[in-house]
């Protein structure tokens, strides 16, 4: 029995639909409130519970082989991203699980000790790596998956917000080689006990999505691009009114300043272990958006 928590997430149900498509028993960790008619109708098993709760997460361990944690933490970072993996670690030692897929984020060992996401997925992974189970950590870079919304945007404006540097260097990964490869990891000899970063085969300058985009829809970007002075200017006022806005938007500056990249090593390297050929954001986004 594989666990997915997440289940109802960008990853998550791209996870849970491929293992129910190779016919594998699933159980799916959702919120009464979550959006679960998907998995319901993939004949996956639910849990419905909170990931904030320790109860729930012992109960959804039991008689399970295989856990695969890609859920996300809407802001709360310690209680998700960190406290609730730690639980479900504990748990699977416990419950003798014979392999755990923990997704993180490319990046997390920089030690970007402002941002409450890469830290908590820092201090994880060195939990996971000490625990003595068998593990796989994805890196993952930014989903595509993520840009279909900005994309449909662009279909009717042309217009692509773009924060600050143009230039940063992204490895925009398809999310469905990501489930991908998170569903192989048990089984991927030259996965188990690895830190694998996980990007598209292309390293991208931000400034090359709005002309994807462009591409895709055959028209020409007009790209707004304030500097990331202006961002900390709203992101103080945003603070000053809503002070648990802090969190998240402490992670989001971090992944603006920074670069997110997978070196063409790291790509070739995950292609030979996996087997697989991964789609560029272009192929992607036309899968997706039918251009
Ligand atoms: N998105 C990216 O570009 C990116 C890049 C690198 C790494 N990652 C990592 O990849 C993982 C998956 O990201 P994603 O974008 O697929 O996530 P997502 O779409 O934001 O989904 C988050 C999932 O977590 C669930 N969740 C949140 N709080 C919960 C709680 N208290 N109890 C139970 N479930 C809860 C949500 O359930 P509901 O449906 O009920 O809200 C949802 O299924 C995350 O760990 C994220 O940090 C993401």
């Amino acid at each position: 029995m594989y666990l997915v928590t997440g289940a109802t997430g960008g990853l998550g149900r791209r996870v849970v639909r491929i293992l129910r498509e190779r016919e594998l028993p699933v159980r799916a960790f959702v919120r009464l409130t979550s959006r679960y008619g998907e998995l319901e109708n993939r004949d996956a098993e639910l849990f419905i519970g909170d990931l904030r709760q320790d109860k729930d997460i012992q109960k959804a361990c039991q008689g399970v082989q295989y856990i695969i944690s890609a859920h996300g933490s809407g802001g709360d970072a310690p209680a998700l991203d960190y406290r609730a993996n730690i639980e479900l670690i504990d748990r699977a030692k416990a419950n003798g699980v014979q392999h755990f897929v923990f997704i993180s984020v490319l990046g997390a060992g920089r030690g970007y000790q402002d941002a409450p996401v890469f830290k908590a997925k820092e201090a994880v992974e060195k939990y996971l790596q000490g625990s003595g189970l068998n593990y796989t950590i994805l890196r993952p870079s930014g989903f595509a998956s993520n840009l279909l919304p900005l994309a449909e945007q662009f279909r009717q404006t042309g217009i692509y917000l773009l924060n600050g540097n143009p230039q940063n260097r992204t490895s925009i990964v398809s999310t469905d080689d990501l489930a991908q490869i998170a569903v192989d990891s048990p089984n991927v000899e030259g996965a188990c006990n690895q830190i694998l970063s996980v990007g598209g085969p292309d390293i991208l300058r931000r400034e090359d999505i709005p002309r994807i985009f462009g591409r895709v829809f055959n028209r020409e970007p007009i790209i707004v691009n304030p500097p990331l002075f202006v961002f900390d200017g709203v992101r103080s006022i945003v603070e000053l009114v809503n002070p648990e806005a802090k969190k998240g938007l402490s992670t989001l500056r971090t992944l603006l300043a920074n670069e997110f990249f997978c070196t063409p090593e790291e790509i070739a390297h995950l292609e030979s272990i996996y087997n697989l050929k991964l789609e560029s954001l272009e192929s992607f986004l036309r899968r997706y958006l039918g251009n």
